[in-house]
């Protein structure tokens, strides 16, 4: 690279250098003007791209410091707020990269046509970058749609599939949250049985709910009997947490991905989120969501911004196209667990109150002492 900067502040750092946009602003290469047939919006396609590999990048800088951070046996507390930090930034990048999607669609179906037939066998559905995001979440091979019952690694060099099979032998994020959150000493309160608490709580919630539904008048008795059947499948629905067999066999089923420990102790958070030591950890699964939602906002989004452009066509990558993104974006979430939280919770008021040495060891010491 030749080194460019005013002759009168030879050895200063130049920006142009530093930026290395010598190399970055000569790798638009578009194929149409190899091909002799220049199309105008070849080039934004690329830049697209190209702002959403280094975006991914930027991505996966973060979650690797935070994977790093969680491996270890203890997370020290003093690096949880810098966690949460990393993941908040994780989900700003989010937003911008369904923006540009927006930009992507100022080109035509026409426009795309003019060089679309030239990438052929090139997709996105080779973006090493985007799977090593996928694995370092957590995405699980298993859970994968397979394209003409072949793994995704079989569309990409010798090269690029073994960085990915390092990547899915490596711990991933949910996998070093998992650990994270069955190790929360909260679970067992001493002697304190919090769960046969939470439990009797929810069976008088219900009850309340049953009675209710008895002495709605406005009812018909199909529509009673059928409300009353709802409240048992919820009942039904609360007892799998506690039933360590149902609950692997949720697991096995692929409806559960986080340990049963782990779901408990995301719930306690999600239950008494306002105590002080719970605040942070709350707010760390709550960017948790946002990220999960984030990438399947954006997996959605995309599905039908290809719908518009190439319609029912197969795409450049050999999948059934459209249908099989939206079907991606259904299948592969990673946090889709800390989603159904809610399904448990119950109202403050009805939430049983923590035993005072229990509630002094979640406040900050000027308050609990
Ligand atoms: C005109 C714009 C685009 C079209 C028509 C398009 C089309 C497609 C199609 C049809 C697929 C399925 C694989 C295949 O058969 O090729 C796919 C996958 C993919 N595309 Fe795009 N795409 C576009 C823009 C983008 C952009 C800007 C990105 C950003 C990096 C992107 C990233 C991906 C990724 C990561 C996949 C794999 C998704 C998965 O397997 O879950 N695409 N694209």
């Amino acid at each position: 690279m030749t080194e460019r900067r005013p002759s009168a502040e030879a050895g200063a750092l130049y920006y142009w250098d530093y930026l290395g946009l010598d190399a970055l602003l000569s790798a638009q290469q578009p194929r149409s003007d190899l091909d002799g047939e220049p199309a105008h919006d070849e080039l934004l396609f690329i830049v697209v791209h190209q702002a959403y590999e280094l975006w991914f990048k930027q991505i996966l800088h973060e979650l690797d410091e935070v994977v790093a951070i969680f491996s270890a046996d203890v997370v020290p507390a003093k690096e949880m707020g810098r966690v949460v930090d990393r993941l908040r930034r994780v989900v700003a990048i989010q937003r911008l990269l369904l923006e540009q999607l927006t930009v992507l669609e100022t080109m035509t179906p026409l426009d795309f046509l003019d060089f679309r037939d030239a990438l052929v066998p090139a997709s996105g559905f080779q973006s090493v970058q985007f799977r090593l995001i996928e694995n370092r979440l957590g995405l699980d091979a298993a859970r994968r749609l397979q394209i003409h019952g072949a793994p995704y690694t079989a569309v990409l060099s010798a090269e690029h599939a073994a960085l990915l099979a390092d990547s899915e032998a490596a711990p991933s994020l949910r996998t070093c949250v998992d650990r994270w959150l069955s190790r929360t000493p909260y679970l067992r309160f001493g002697t304190f049985d919090f769960w046969s608490s939470y439990a009797g709580s929810v069976e008088a919630m219900l009850d309340g709910e049953r009675a209710t539904v008895r002495q709605l008048a406005s009812l018909t008795d199909a529509g009673r009997a059928e409300q009353l059947e709802a409240l048992d499948r919820t009942a039904d629905e609360f007892a799998t947490l506690f039933d360590a067999e149902r609950y692997e066999e949720l697991r096995s089923r692929g409806q559960r991905h986080l340990s049963q420990d782990a779901f408990l102790a995301a719930l306690l958070l999600s239950l008494y989120r306002d105590e002080p030591l719970f605040q942070l950890p709350f707010r760390l699964l709550t960017a948790l969501v946002e990220i999960d939602e984030g990438f399947t906002t954006w997996r959605q989004r995309h599905a039908l911004m290809v719908h518009r452009m190439i319609g029912g066509r197969t795409g450049t990558g050999g999948t059934s196209g459209h249908a099989y993104l939206a079907a991606a974006a259904r299948r592969h979430r990673v946090f889709g667990d800390l989603f159904d939280l809610p399904t448990f919770l119950l109202p403050r008021s009805a939430l049983p109150a923590l035993p005072d040495a229990v509630a002094h060891q979640l406040r900050f010491a000027s308050e609990a002492g």
